[in-house]
């Protein structure tokens, strides 16, 4: 008996060894371990926006797919918010699930998951980058993660569903975005209400002592992830943070994570919402009324809320043009978000949407993507302007009414459709353009007209 139970432990022991030994190899911890050595030996630098040759790309992106998705997109219900009383995001204010929300970690399992036929349909509809929640509010993760207990290591057999989106990225030539949101609902003793608008109110215990070192542990699980995605599947283009903050603590240490970001990923653009800091703006869901300083993107969603919305008609094509195009002549990239459903596919109408833009695109796309703002636009023109080199391009979008009237400009050498090439007539008189677009070239996207000086 006393043998046999010796060889049991032993067995116990070397296999338990034998695990750690194996755990000791796993080239994604001992990065991870790496880099968070690292992070100790950053130093505090104010943040500044990046300069890097390989970030520049930033400006002129244009257009972008955003895709919220995870165990939310098994009830089609708004990701994260609905589990809060009276939360402020959506379409249905009284959608409330509760502590329910968590019973939907068991039923997500994507196993129709195709991110290559996502970001094929993406770059044929000129989008140049993508942005995929790897983690929202609600804590889960989408990759295979060591630190905390809710990611696909707990909930689908350790299947990393970052990988294959990435490489889709890579293969269709889009810049990859990740969207990770430092504020986690599912880390235990999070300081968060469940209703809306109700104040957090520490637990009972929670000292100002023991509340510094509550978040100074949540911290070291929060760059524990970050280490992760940031050296898990090589080169990450954007990261895209949502809301860092824990009650009673001031110093949430942006300009030094920040830092660390760009150790890893020196190219990395990084927009301004783990703190105020960062390369870009983020104005969601309205447009700005005025174009905004520096880099900057705005975000919305095609259809319902952010996450998988089943039963909510798509906006138009129109509509997302004239939003590409108001954010593409105030130098702003237009980022458009779909919920994918929670099979991992997306909703036909993704499908024959993108198909029309690819099709305006193949004609128009040098006007809109690539192109530079002509931020003043308004102070001369009825129409917004892009431009290229000595070209200038008009954006006749379907709500627009009657004559084109540019003022205060020398005379073009030429006018002409950019689809057509078909070459048009104005008038020139008082250093003003005037010009009206036939009615058999107007359709109901957007009739680009190339002016050259
Ligand atoms: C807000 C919402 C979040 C959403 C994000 C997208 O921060 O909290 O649910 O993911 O906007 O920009």
């Amino acid at each position: 008996m006393k043998m046999y139970s010796i060889v049991i432990m032993l067995i116990a022991v070397l296999s338990s060894s034998h695990v750690h030994a194996e755990e000791e190899k796993d080239p994604f911890r001992i990065m991870s371990q790496k880099s968070l050595e690292k992070l100790r030996t950053v130093e505090k630098v104010s943040f500044e926006r990046t300069t890097h040759p390989n970030a520049q790309w930033f400006p002129e992106a244009g257009f972008g797919l955003f895709m919220h998705w995870g165990i939310h997109s098994v009830a089609g219900i708004q990701p994260s918010w609905s589990m809060i009383k009276n939360y402020p995001y959506g379409t249905d204010k009284t959608e409330y699930h509760g502590k329910d929300y968590y019973t939907l970690l068991d039923k997500f399992n994507p196993r129709n998951y195709d991110p290559d036929r996502w970001i094929e349909a993406a770059a044929k509809a000129g989008m140049t980058y993508a942005v995929l929640t790897v983690k929202h509010h609600d804590g889960y993760a989408l990759w295979p993660s060591e630190f905390g207990t809710m990611s696909t290591k707990q909930y689908l057999e350790g299947h990393d569903l970052i990988r294959p989106y990435v490489d889709a990225c890579r293969k269709y030539g889009l810049k990859v975005g990740l969207y990770f949101s430092p504020r986690d609902w599912g880390y235990p003793g999070y300081p968060v209400s469940m209703e809306h608008e109700v104040p957090y109110i520490h637990p009972p215990g929670r000292d100002n002592v023991k509340n510094q070192r509550d978040f100074n542990r949540f911290y070291e699980y929060t760059v524990g992830q970050l280490s992760e995605i940031l050296t898990r599947w090589g080169k990450i283009d954007i990261l895209w943070f949502d809301g860092m903050g824990w009650i009673g603590i001031n110093d949430i240490r942006t300009e030094k994570t920040l830092a660390w970001a760009r150790l890893l990923q020196p190219h990395i653009v990084i927009n301004n919402r783990w703190g105020a800091e960062g390369d870009f703006g983020t104005p969601e869901w309205l447009m700005p009324v005025n174009a905004p300083e520096g880099w900057w993107e705005n975000c919305i969603s095609w259809s319902g809320h952010w996450g998988y919305s089943p039963d909510t008609p798509f906006e138009p094509n129109s509509w997302v043009m004239e939003k590409l195009v108001t954010a593409r002549a105030w130098g702003g990239n237009f980022l458009l978000n779909i919920g994918p459903a929670p099979d991992g596919t997306m909703r036909p109408e993704y499908y024959e949407r993108t198909v029309e833009l690819a099709r305006w695109m193949a004609h128009s796309k040098k006007s809109l993507i690539g192109a530079d703002p002509v931020r003043e636009w308004k102070k001369f023109s009825n129409v917004p302007i892009t431009q290229k080199e000595k070209i200038w391009y008009l954006h006749v979008l379907p709500d627009h009414d009657g004559k084109l009237v540019i003022k205060d400009v020398p005379k073009p050498s030429k006018a002409q459709l950019l689809r057509t090439k078909v070459p048009l007539d104005y008038s020139y008189e008082g250093r003003k353009i005037t010009l009206t677009l036939p009615d058999n070239s107007r359709t109901d996207l957007n009739d680009v007209i190339e002016l050259y000086w």
